[in-house]
């Protein structure tokens, strides 16, 4: 017991400590956070689609039709007809032969990697990837190669040094804590050259960029092309899970060999329900995404009208680099106290001393509202001394 106390209180100490704040309400562009109604700043619901009605009512009758849950996991008895239609309409969205669905985007990462990469063999991995990434490459019995971020001349150095051990090169596509784009051309050119597989994870690009949403492997104009592409249901589609697509032959080898496929319950209906409703819905309503990134566009001008430093971003996940972490909570309650709520980003999800609000847009939020909220973030962060008197103009 002791020992839990004393790994919180050096938590506490360090600045480290988390605690879970309770939403009322469904996630829309402004949700009750305790007794009032803040400007909601930290949400991935980029679509609006996980409060549209349509996409709830699914969910409904899906519950209604299958039942609340799958019973057991996918090769036993918990595949559905759900399931099918879902996989084979993500496969033909983002332009591949095949789709499996995971029971979420962290379960899929992990699979998929050790799947894909054994003993004696590489995978090369960002050095901004996402933790299930990370923790993807730790269960494989691969070694690990950490290239710098986004740095095409270290991971070629990388790949030249393991030769045929190369196995696999993973990415997030839009990298979930800065908000910027992978070098996909570039990290493709490479697999290919290198005889090795490419994985892009699209959990923040699907529904946000690329033609109609499509992601940022479709973007790149790639789709097809690169072997895996993992994307999650839980954000742009507004439900939960994951899918990966790729070859038959691939997705073939992870129902027999992807752990977390195998040995988890098969998602349930009401999520397989909303998750094919919202992406029906992205199909119809494309002007959704144009949304999306018009509201990007207008966060990402007004915070730096505000004398704040968006870094790389270009997307609309858009970071407010503060550095340490106390700093950085004391801001986010600073703006919260203003009625906005964008959640602090301290370690491990970032890198130490790098400490950030992250910010993330909605297509369903209006362009004023970004722009009074990222005033109050300017105020509220020269209170703290973290901006230079002048704000920059716009
Ligand atoms: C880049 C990236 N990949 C994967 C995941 C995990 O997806 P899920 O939330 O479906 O587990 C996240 C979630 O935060 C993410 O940001």
């Amino acid at each position: 017991m002791s020992d839990v106390a004393e790994r919180l209180e050096e938590l506490r100490e360090r600045g480290l400590y988390r605690r879970l704040r309770l939403i009322e309400g469904p996630q829309g562009p402004r949700v009750l956070l305790g007794e009032r109604e803040v400007l909601l700043l930290c949400s991935n619901n980029y679509l609006g689609l996980a409060d549209d009605r349509r996409v709830r009512e699914a969910a409904a009758e899906a519950a209604l039709r299958w039942g609340a849950g799958a019973g057991a996991s996918r090769l036993i008895s918990g595949n559905m007809e759900p399931h099918r239609d879902l996989e084979r309409r993500l496969a033909a969205f983002k332009g591949y032969e095949a789709a499996l669905l995971f029971g979420s985007g962290y379960l899929a990462n992990t699979g998929v990697i050790a799947a894909l990469a054994g003993r004696d063999q590489v995978v090369f991995s960002d050095e901004l990837n996402h933790a299930s990434i990370v923790d993807g490459c730790r269960l494989a019995r691969a070694e690990t190669f950490v290239y710098r971020h986004g740095d095409l001349e270290h991971l070629s150095s990388g790949l030249r040094e393991a030769g045929e051990r190369a196995a696999l090169i993973v990415s997030d596509g839009v990298f979930s804590m800065d908000g910027d784009v992978a070098p996909l051309a570039g990290l493709s050119e490479l697999a290919r050259r290198h005889r090795c597989r490419l994985m892009v994870d699209e959990a923040h690009a699907t529904g946000a960029i690329g033609p109609g949403g499509r992601g940022s492997v479709a973007a790149a104009g790639l789709s097809g092309e690169v072997d895996v592409v993992v994307g999650t249901l839980g954000k742009a589609l507004g439900s939960y899970g994951a899918y990966v697509c790729a070859d038959p032959k691939t997705v073939d080898l992870l129902v027999n060999c992807a752990r977390p496929f195998i040995f988890s319950t098969a998602p349930p209906p009401p999520a397989v329900g909303a998750a094919t409703a919202a992406l029906g819905l992205l199909e119809a309503e494309p002007e959704r995404v144009e949304r999306l990134q018009a509201n990007a566009a207008t966060l990402r001008q007004a915070l730096a009208a505000a004398g704040l430093d968006v870094g790389r971003s270009r997307t609309q996940i858009v970071p407010v680099e503060v550095g340490a972490a106390e700093a950085t909570m004391e801001l986010c309650e600073r703006l919260l106290k203003r009625g906005v709520f964008a959640q602090g980003i301290r370690p491990p999800t970032v890198p130490a001393g790098s400490s950030r609000l992250r910010l993330t847009v909605m297509a369903t939020h209006n362009p004023a509202e970004l722009r009074e909220a990222s005033r109050l973030a300017g105020e509220a962060a020269g209170e703290l001394g973290l901006v230079p008197s002048q704000p920059i103009a716009a």
